[in-house]
C-alpha cells in the first residue's frame, strides 16, 4: 500500500511535458495504429518477447510498467504477476489505459514518483527510442527495484530496427552508414508511421548497454526473438536482475 501512497504525492511532479504523444490527436492516431492498424503485427511481436522475458524470472508481486502508453501489455503483465502499476507523461495514452485498468497514474519515467526498493519488477517497452534520457530510465529503475528484483526491456532492435536498417528484397536488411548518425533518426527518416509524428531518439548498442556498466543490475537472458520469425530482428529484449 506504501507504494500507492507515494503515487499520489507525487504522480503531477513531471519535468518534462510530452509534446508528441501528449496531443490528443497523436495519441488517438498512435492507439488505433497500433491496436488494430499496420503497427498491430509490431505489437503483437512486442507481446510475445514479453511473454518469452517473463519465463526467465517466473511469477513475480508488484510490477511497474515504464511508458506504459495506452496499456497494450498490462494484461500480458497480468498473467505473470499479482499487481500492475503503469506510468506515462501523456495523460491522452493514460485517459485511455485507465478505462481498462485502475493503477496508472501521470508521471515522468526519469523521474519516478515511486519508493526506493519497492517495486519487484519493472517492465518497459519501445521506450528507448522515445525516452530521452535512457541512462536515467534504468537508474530510476534500479532505484525502485528491491534487492533480486527484475528489470524487463523490450525495445527496437538498435542495430535493425532503425533508419539505418533498409528492409531490401528478400527480406534481408542492409544496414548503411547512418547507424551512429543523430540526424538519420530526425522525423524526415520515418516519412510514415509513428516516428515522423513524434520523432524519435538515436539508438546504438553502445547507447543501449552503456547505463548498465555502472549499474548493479546483472544480465539475466537476452532475445531477439529469432524463434518467433524469420529474417533479421527489428526487436531486442532483455531481462536484468538487481543484485547489490
Ligand atoms: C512508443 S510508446 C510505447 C508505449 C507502450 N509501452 C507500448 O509498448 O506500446 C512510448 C511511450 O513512452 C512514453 N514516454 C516517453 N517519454 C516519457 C517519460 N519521460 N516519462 C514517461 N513516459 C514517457 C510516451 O508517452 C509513450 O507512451
Amino acid at each position: 500500500m506504501h507504494v500507492l501512497h507515494w503515487l499520489t504525492e507525487r504522480a503531477h511532479r513531471v519535468t518534462s511535458p510530452d509534446e508528441g504523444y501528449g496531443s490528443t490527436e497523436i495519441a488517438q492516431w498512435y492507439t488505433s495504429y497500433s491496436s488494430s492498424g499496420k503497427g498491430r503485427p509490431l505489437r503483437n511481436d512486442v507481446a510475445a518477447l514479453l511473454e518469452i522475458c517473463f519465463h526467465s524470472c517466473s511469477r513475480v508481486g508488484t510490477v511497474l510498467d515504464v511508458g506504459c502508453g495506452y496499456g497494450p501489455h498490462i494484461d500480458v503483465i497480468r498473467r505473470h504477476s499479482s499487481r500492475v502499476f503503469g506510468i506515462d507523461r501523456s495523460l491522452p495514452l493514460l485517459g485511455r489505459a485507465s478505462r481498462a485498468y485502475d493503477g496508472v497514474i501521470y508521471g515522468d519515467a526519469t523521474r519516478l514518483p515511486i519508493q526506493d526498493g519497492s517495486i519487484d519488477a519493472v517492465v518497459s517497452t519501445m521506450t528507448f527510442t522515445d525516452v530521452g534520457e535512457w541512462a536515467t530510465l534504468i537508474s530510476e529503475a534500479e532505484r525502485v527495484l528491491v534487492n533480486d528484483g527484475w528489470l524487463l526491456l523490450v525495445s527496437p532492435h538498435p542495430c535493425f530496427g532503425g533508419p539505418a536498417a533498409q528492409r531490401i528484397a528478400g527480406g534481408d536488411v542492409r544496414v548503411s552508414g547512418a547507424y551512429s548518425s543523430a540526424s538519420a533518426w530526425g522525423a524526415s527518416s520515418f516519412p510514415r508511421g509513428i516516428r515522423s509524428k513524434v520523432g524519435s531518439q538515436p539508438t546504438t548498442l553502445e547507447r543501449y548497454f552503456e547505463p548498465f556498466h555502472s549499474s548493479n543490475l546483472r544480465l539475466w537472458d537476452l532475445n531477439e526473438g529469432l524463434g518467433l520469425k524469420d529474417g533479421p530482428p527489428s526487436l531486442l529484449a532483455t531481462v536484468w536482475r538487481l543484485c547489490p
